[in-house]
């Protein structure tokens, strides 16, 4: 049976850099109070006119592909996490598609919406249309604008510091190896808690979709309960990573690396400590870049494989958490 494993990681950041201090002059914040709740330090955001989400995944998805030593012809089927598409419809996927000059090939460009857990859910699917021989190389990105969506105010300062723009991707093609690549995924999701974390509007459920009353009420920016996300995430998070090591016959010692979605460093950190890992066997880079949602995976992953602390061999877990909520995880031989 064909396995599938990640033969090429990349990623791209806006060159934009938003300090703390920075946030601190549009509104009442401090580099103080955001280092002590989230471990963030600065984050990018998109230069207007240069930045989209499509030209940022497609950027990623190249330094990918170059990784890979594939061409962009050599790719079979799309899929793009993002919960800030660049246009209401159709999905950022064929935009991205389009700017790699696929669109005449026709290949498929799936998008799917599963927020902080977009990139894990992106790889199982990828996972399984390998398994089953439909697909033989994968393109899987994650991109995310939030800049421009947040509130610089005192009703959404604690959601606003938190996030960042940027892409990551991956290309992740058939193998014959049966002991390398995706070894297990698992995926998650509580609708309870859907307006835990939400954007309300513009929304389909009301006519005119977006109105001058949503922009005062705040309607079409994030809310989110701050707290109950954070209990959930550390509740959640080991949960998943010890699915994917039961399901799979490992113990948390054979971890080489713990990629967690990048939600903020006091999560990160509490995972860390639930699951007895040391604090080199956990890849954070939340300081630089803040939370980049769907992308914040495969940034990591793709830096952590730069900075060479991905291996051949390494056992590498990835977990998500966030808005939905939803879940995940996978193990990964290198
Ligand atoms: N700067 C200064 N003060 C602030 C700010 C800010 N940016 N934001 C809130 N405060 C104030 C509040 O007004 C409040 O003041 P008060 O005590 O006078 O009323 C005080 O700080 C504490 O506010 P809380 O919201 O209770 O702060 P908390 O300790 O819960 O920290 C935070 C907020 C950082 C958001 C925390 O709840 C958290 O990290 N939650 C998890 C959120 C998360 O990770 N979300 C992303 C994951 S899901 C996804 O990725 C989509």
């Amino acid at each position: 049976m064909k396995r599938s494993k990640i033969v090429g990681l990349g990623h791209y950041v806006p060159t934009n850099i938003v300090t703390n201090d920075d946030l601190a002059q549009r509104m009442n914040t401090s580099d103080e109070w955001i280092q002590e709740r989230t471990g963030i330090k600065e984050r990018r955001y998109i230069v207007p006119g240069k930045d989209t989400g499509a030209t940022m995944g497609a950027a990623a998805a190249r330094m990918a592909l170059e990784n890979a030593n594939l061409s962009a012809d050599e790719i079979d089927f799309i899929i793009l996490g993002t919960l800030s598409p660049d246009m209401d419809f159709p999905g950022t996927g064929v935009l991205v598609q389009r700017e790699l000059g696929l669109d005449k090939k026709g290949i498929g460009a799936l998008d799917i919406r599963n927020q902080c857990s977009g990139f894990v859910y992106g790889l199982s699917i990828a996972d399984q249309f390998i398994r089953t021989g439909m697909y033989k190389n994968i393109l899987l990105i994650g991109t995310e604008i939030h800049s421009t969506g947040l509130e610089y105010n005192d009703r959404g300062r604690h959601i606003s510091v938190i996030f960042g723009d940027g892409a990551g991707a991956a290309v992740i093609s058939a193998t014959d190896e049966q002991d390398k690549g995706i070894l297990t995924t698992h995926l998650h999701a509580d609708g309870s808690f859907a307006e835990e974390l939400a954007v309300a509007a513009p929304s389909s459920t009301q006519s005119p979709r977006l109105t001058p009353e949503m922009l005062e009420d705040g309607s079409v920016y994030p809310v989110m309960n701050g707290q109950l996300v954070f209990k959930n995430a550390v509740r959640r998070f080991p949960e998943v990573i010890r699915e994917a090591l039961k399901a799979t016959d490992y113990q948390p010692e054979d971890i080489d690396l713990l990629i967690p979605h990048q939600a903020n460093l006091r999560i990160s950190e509490a995972v860390r400590r639930f699951m007895g890992l040391p604090e080199e066997k956990v890849y954070n880079n939340i300081m630089r870049y803040g939370n980049t949602t769907a992308a914040s995976i495969p940034i990591a992953m793709s830096e952590a494989w730069q900075e060479g602390k991905i291996k051949e061999g390494d056992l590498i877990c990835l977990a998500a958490f966030g808005s939905g909520f939803t879940w995940a995880s996978a193990l990964i031989r290198w």
